[in-house]
């Protein structure tokens, strides 16, 4: 397969990761025989400091002309010292989610064998967690109107949804349910806000043309309780775009770090996939962060195209790279490697079939002749 795919590194950490799935990719299209073709483009703080704008035409228009949009991470901490700032870059990624109409986040959650006893939260209480979290991502108060008194005294944040907004989201929720454990639970605020409301009375009428998923509903406060209570009762969550934005972090916690978790963004243009971590500014440059959410990215980005061998290789890969403790320090404090290291392990392990290039006493020290 041809595939043309726009490259957004972004801020801080984000040019490192988006390298070590760049690698990755390569190695899958070297064994499977594809061509992936890659077009940068400038976006967030970098855009800012060059175009004075996140997201810059020519960003928009690399994104539209590809078929795929691998992107790292946005923001700056010089922004946040300033709640006034005019231009933010996180504008950049908000403008692109709602340009391309990329309305459904997809945030999948699950938990590795070998790292469960590294978890803050039980062993017992996590294992077994794999769910989805579904996440509204073009509406809600992150686009609502906003407003600031002229005398700077009252701000407002509306939060709107239409009919049209839920239903598209919640039919792809529906239709992911039925391939797996058959269960969809509505996370929302329906005791207070109209919106929820709204949402409920969609996905109870949805629900009807989906008789074989088990349906139910949790308050946000409470589904952000049960999440790190029992785990293990989700398999996929639908929600709005802030509730999904929150849970989502704190589901992070489940697999053992943030730097874990991958996303899709898909809706009517070209779909995005990015690791849901931000820019991890205090790691910038140290080759330290860790690349394998923006390697299961790519495998997310794989499966779009229903590469779903390639995609499959991607996830061995990261579970022997999980296994072997050939992980950043957020998963690894003692005998770490570097970002650079990790992602030279997979895209090695993905070509070598054998996989006699480690050497497995030499890891077993912490170090390595190969990586
Ligand atoms: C995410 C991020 C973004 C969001 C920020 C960077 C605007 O936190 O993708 O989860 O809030 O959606
Ligand atoms: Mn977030």
């Amino acid at each position: 397969m041809k595939l043309q795919i726009a490259l957004l590194p972004g801020d801080g950490v984000g040019p490192e990761v988006i390298q070590q799935a760049v690698k990755v990719l390569n190695a899958i299209a070297e064994k499977f025989n594809h061509t992936f073709t890659y077009h940068k483009g400038l976006v967030g703080a970098c855009a800012i400091e060059k175009f004075d704008n996140p997201l810059p035409k020519e960003t928009l228009k690399i994104c539209t002309e590809s078929d795929a949009i691998m992107f790292g991470a946005i923001g700056d901490p010089k922004y946040d010292k300033d709640p006034n700032t005019r231009i933010r870059p996180e504008q950049g990624l908000l403008q692109l989610r709602k340009k391309l109409g990329l309305f459904a986040n997809i945030r999948p959650v699950t938990t590795y064998n070998s790292l469960l006893h590294k978890s803050n939260l039980k062993e017992q209480i996590i294992d077994g967690t794999d769910f989805i979290i579904y996440r509204e991502l073009t509406g809600g108060i992150y686009f609502g109107e906003k407003k600031l008194s002229d005398d700077g005294t009252i701000a407002t944040d509306s939060c709107k949804y239409s009919v049209e907004e839920i239903d598209r989201i919640a039919h792809l929720a529906f239709k992911a349910a039925i391939l797996r454990r058959k269960r969809l639970t509505l996370v929302d605020k329906s005791n207070v806000l109209e919106t929820s409301k709204l949402w409920r009375t969609r996905v109870m009428e949805i629900s009807k043309k989906y008789p074989s998923v088990k349906l139910n509903f949790l308050y946000a406060d409470t589904a952000a309780m049960q999440l790190i209570l029992k785990p293990t009762q989700f398999d996929i969550i639908l929600t709005s775009n802030m509730i999904g934005d929150i849970l989502s972090d704190e589901a992070s916690v489940i697999s053992g770090s943030i730097g874990l978790l991958a996303s899709a963004s898909i809706g009517k243009h070209t779909a995005l996939f990015e690791p849901i971590h931000g820019s991890y500014p205090l790691a910038k440059g140290k080759n330290i962060a860790n690349p394998l959410a923006a390697i299961l990215s790519a495998a997310m980005l794989l499966d779009h195209f229903e590469l779903y061998d390639e995609a499959e290789n991607i996830r061995t890969a990261v579970e022997k790279s999980i296994d072997l403790n050939i992980t950043t320090p957020d998963l690894n404090s003692k005998n770490h490697f570097s970002t650079t290291n990790v992602g030279n392990f997979i895209s090695d392990f993905i070509l070598d079939d054998d996989n006699t290039f480690y050497n497995k006493s030499n890891i077993d020290l912490g170090q390595s002749t190969i990586i």
